[in-house]
């Protein structure tokens, strides 16, 4: 038995490839190294490099490593870039998950993990957001992942067939063994982006609007450690296994930082200052987001243990200094 990891060579997928290796689980990873790297996926684990809407392939697959559950991380991930091009975002997180699904569904493939995202709530009345909260994506990222989630509602209505859809807040920091971290080119993630900064690798950083209604001017989101993410995910996969059912939860702290809260905590990890400037505002953005985190600590049994800024901000900046070292040479 072993568990399919699409995705499994970027940022939150290699975590989840160790995840799943340290709990003895045997792993298979599908990931068309577009945005991934084949060094990032563990060694322990089976990569194969291809598209998870070649159903042929991931049919193989399936029976060949006699897979009883998914976790499917590949996807298109910036906000921005989803405004810019949101038929590359439907086709990338909706189009291509549904042959993904309907492939799992054929193959009699019982557990399903999907990685979703706060983006589906858009900019919430108040905060904390809790799962019930209606879905109101501001961009068409947030909307090509709500609807994957209503296809995996739809069909584990009817089919011998369960999901989680567990809703990312803002995933942050490195494995705390610096086995994997966060390496995509061109990053835009804040604390990512603010700890090249660190490195040198760029010379200056943007805070994209200080005219937003929160106390200080920039947005206000919730971080969340990249191992306490995955763990999230090795408990819904045991919940599911176990006959637990079907389960959307967010997946956050509760605590709602700014911008400036953010660049002040990297730059007292790194005691250091650097170049930051204030620009526009950022399209698709939205004001404020802080998750309402009980259900998955009630249903998951979840327990954080990274639930702090300064932690998150020194793993994600010891990777990013390995980073810099491996890419040097
Ligand atoms: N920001 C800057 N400067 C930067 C980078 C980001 O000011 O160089 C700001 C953004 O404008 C935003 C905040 O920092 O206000 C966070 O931006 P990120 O790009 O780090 O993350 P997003 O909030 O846009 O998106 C992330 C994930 C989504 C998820 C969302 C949930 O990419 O998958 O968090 O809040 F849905």
């Amino acid at each position: 038995m072993s568990v399919l990891v699409t995705g499994g060579a970027g940022y939150i997928g290699s975590h989840m490839v160790w995840e799943l290796l340290d709990h003895g689980e045997d792993v298979v990873v599908l990931d068309r190294l577009s945005t991934g790297f084949d060094w990032a996926v563990a060694e322990n684990a089976t990569l194969v490099v291809g598209d998870i809407a070649d159903e042929a392939l991931v049919e193989d697959l399936i029976r060949n490593h006699d897979v009883d559950a998914i976790v499917h991380f590949a996807g298109s991930i910036i906000v921005p870039e989803s405004v810019s091009d949101p038929l590359g975002y439907y086709l990338n997180n909706t189009v291509k998950s549904r042959s993904l699904i309907e492939t799992a569904v054929r193959c009699g493939v019982r557990h399903f993990i999907f990685s979703s995202t706060a983006a589906v709530y858009g900019s919430p009345d108040s905060f904390p957001v809790g799962e019930d909260t209606e879905l109101r994506p501001e961009s068409p990222y947030g909307t090509s992942k709500m609807m994957t989630e209503l296809m995996l509602r739809d069909c584990a209505a009817v089919h011998a067939f369960d999901y989680t859809a567990l809703r990312y807040f803002n995933v942050s920091g490195a494995d705390p063994d610096l086995r994997t971290g966060q390496s995509t080119k061109g990053a835009t993630h804040l604390i990512k982006v603010a700890c090249e900064t660190v490195t040198g690798k760029r010379g200056h950083m943007d805070v994209f609007g200080t005219d937003y209604d929160t106390p200080d001017g920039t947005c206000i989101r919730d971080y969340i450690h990249v191992s306490d993410l995955v763990n999230a995910h090795y408990l819904a996969l045991e919940r599911m296994r176990a006959g637990g059912g079907s389960l959307v939860a967010n997946c956050g702290y509760g605590n709602g930082y700014s911008v400036l809260e953010v660049i002040d905590a990297v730059k007292a990890v790194a005691q250091t200052d650097f170049d930051v400037r204030v620009t526009g505002r950022r399209p698709g953005d939205a004001v404020a987001i802080v998750a309402e985190a009980e259900r998955c600590r009630r249903e998951l049994g979840w327990k954080p243990r990274y639930d702090d800024l300064k932690t998150i901000v020194t793993h994600a900046l010891k990777w990013e200094t390995k980073l810099a070292t491996r890419n040097r040479q």
